[in-house]
């Protein structure tokens, strides 16, 4: 949420900072802005709406320097206008300054600095922030006159932060300290590019692809100066650290949208190969088990769960889902799934072999993160399933297992779905073989696990079938999505899917539970989307179709090839292959990734940036 990005150097900042800001846009689409020091002092550039609305004000109001600060915005306090964009100034124009992040005491704060004769221009929390930094800094500068300028300005830093209360990443530029740019963290990603004089920052690592390899992770409470000679880290309570280097292995193609139109459609084809990567190095075939390394617990450890939480929001928490239904399934271990952030607040009993895992995407969702802290207060052993490695949920998780999906720039999020089941299947095989699940039973499942990305290529076959089924319901306003079991989750994601991307009004519910209160809904002009492939459950889903028909209401299902039975009851079907029952979440998620993709398309929506999301949702 928000996106940050810095640079000090020799290159013409405006436009590695625009390119920056391009890359970060999955973050918060709402303004955009940059500030340069330039010749006379700070130069703003900022406006609402998309980064390219920023790249045309540049074109007609160049601006040249090599040291800078930009920000993409994602909207929390004040209006999408050109006044809350950031970058903000404070004092006179001493300093500018980017936020990701929420300053919760920004109201008696304003006041505070109102009452001194600071002058706002905008609604925002950040500008409290600029201002702030700008009386501490003119304090210090009356205070300590003869010192150098770094050392007055990160000291005006560490007396502001202070007396924020909140979440943070902030980067702030100094008229009077030029050769420098400050940027600290609580509670926000920040990382450091490294170059041969010259150093990048930013809230993830895809604006540095390219540039160098060699990253540094600012940890919480972490405050780093970085000028053209080098960069200093100190921790506000601990004082100087000294950086960890690690190495960046995503090259500019994994961010490339190549020939697709988006990087929605480019993700959803991806599947085959993200699934493959899911599995490498994971399948024990001799043992009929799983091979997982991260977890940092011994056997005899993991031997004594007695039970899991899995923790995640939006479409991870759909994949926790399926991860409940295959934990219980083959390791009859009790496994809940909580939303973090309901979990974060709740006291909720949990035994001493409680095993917590945190689903993530991004590794930087913020109730994933507070959850997580919660339960490691507790004392419980923390895990994670995430994607992006050097997150902070990655980092501060005890142990865990990556996804390898490489980088999901599209809102919608689709091949993390399919990479974090087919990590929990690996998981859920792995703990069901310590305890009861036989070496022909494992051995069977990893068979299929081998099989999965040839049934994903062949599921992705349904695309023009796709096309024909959005073409002729994209103007309906409500839909249901029914499932049972394992593919109740699928239901609910398919029925995410296209609300987030399409603003159509979707409900997702178990197949059963319809006679309950959904079925009210049903008309003519409300389209159910039955995912009802072959498996014992599959009569009583049928039933379910049959009773959808008998009110009028519209049936499009995805149902097994060859399946006719469900073809005399649907008004379409949409065909994926015929796989073993838990496996079925992986294929039966496609044909309705692609449908929310192509209802979204027809609508005239923008696919990969919605309207009101981001792809990181780092703020409460
Ligand atoms: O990065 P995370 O997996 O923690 O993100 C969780 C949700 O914010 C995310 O899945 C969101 O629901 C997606 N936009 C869904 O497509």
């Amino acid at each position: 949420m928000c996106g940050i990005v810095g640079y000090v150097g020799f290159r013409s900042v405006s436009e590695l900072l625009l390119e920056g800001l391009h890359r970060l846009e999955y973050r918060g689409y709402d303004s955009a802005g940059i500030a340069v020091m330039a010749d006379d002092g700070i130069v703003l550039r900022k406006r609402a709406g998309r980064v390219g609305e920023l790249a045309a004000l540049l074109d007609e109001q160049p601006v040249r320097g090599s040291i800078g600060i930009g920000h993409t915005r994602w909207a929390t306090h004040g209006e999408t206008t050109d006044e809350n964009s950031h970058p903000h100034i404070g004092g006179n124009g001493e300093v500018a300054i980017v936020h990701n992040g929420v300053i919760e005491n920004y109201i008696s704060l304003r006041n505070q600095l109102q009452e001194m004769g600071y002058v706002f221009q905008s609604q925002t929390d950040t500008e409290v922030v600029a201002h702030l930094i700008a009386h501490h800094l003119s304090e210090q500068q009356k205070l300590n006159c003869d010192e150098p300028c770094m050392r007055t300005c990160l000291r005006a830093i560490n007396l502001s932060l202070d007396q924020l209360k909140g979440t943070f990443g902030l980067c702030v530029l100094f008229r009077d300290c030029p050769e420098t740019v400050i940027a600290a963290r609580a509670g926000s990603p920040l990382v450091i590019g490294i170059g041969k004089d010259e150093y990048f920052l930013a809230s993830d690592a895809s604006p540095l692809i390219g540039y160098t390899k060699e990253v540094v992770y600012l940890a919480d409470n972490e405050v780093v100066v970085l000028q053209p000679s080098g960069i200093q880290i100190t921790h506000r309570t601990s004082g100087s650290v000294r950086p960890s280097i690690q190495t960046l292995d995503q090259v500019s193609s994994d961010i490339d949208l190549g020939d697709y139109p988006h990087y929605m459609l480019k993700e959803i084809f991806e599947q085959p190969q993200t699934v493959e990567n899911a599995l490498r190095g994971r399948l024990n075939e001799e043992e009929g088990t799983a091979v997982i390394g991260g977890l940092n617990l011994t056997p005899q450890q993991l031997r004594k769960v007695d039970r899991i939480v899995l923790t995640a929001c939006g479409t991870s928490w759909h994949a926790a889902l399926v991860g409940e239904y295959l934990l219980e399934e083959f390791a009859r271990i009790p496994t809940e799934v909580e939303y973090a952030s309901e979990l974060r607040y709740r006291n909720p009993p949990m035994t001493e072999g409680t095993l917590v895992f945190s689903i993530t995407q991004s590794g930087e969702t913020a109730d994933t993160l507070a959850a997580m802290r919660e339960c490691k207060r507790k004392g419980h052993p923390t895990l994670s399933i995430c994607n992006v490695v050097g997150s902070t949920i990655a980092r501060e998780s005890d142990g865990g297992i990556f996804l390898h999906a490489g980088p999901e720039i599209g809102v919608a999020s689709t091949k993390a779905f399919t990479s974090q089941v087919t990590v929990l299947t690996l998981l859920a095989l792995y703990l069901g073989r310590m305890r009861h699940l036989s070496y022909p039973a494992g051995k069977r499942i990893i068979s299929q696990l081998r099989d999965m990305p040839a049934k994903i290529e062949e599921a992705l076959q349904c695309h023009d079938r796709v096309k024909e089924v959005a073409n002729k319901y994209a103007d309906f306003d409500n839909f249901l999505y029914l499932g049972r079991l394992c593919n109740f989750p699928v239901a609910l994601e398919g029925a995410l899917k296209l609300k987030e991307i399409s603003y159509i009004h979707a409900e997702g519910y178990p197949a059963a539970e319809m006679k309950h209160g959904p079925i009210a809904l049903v008309d003519e002009q409300t389209p159910s989307v039955f995912v009802v492939p072959r498996s014992g459950i599959q009569p009583k889903v049928m039933s379910n179709m049959e009773e959808v028909k008998a009110r009028k209401g519209p049936v499009i299902a995805i149902a097994c090839q060859g399946d006719n039975a469900v073809a005399e009851i649907a008004d379409d079907v949409i065909y994926v292959p015929d796989i073993e029952e838990y496996l079925q979440p992986l294929v039966c998620a496609i044909p309705l990734q692609l449908l929310s993709y192509h209802i979204a398309l027809l609508r005239g929506c923008n696919v990969d940036r919605p309207r009101n999301l981001a792809k990181s949702v780092t703020v409460e």
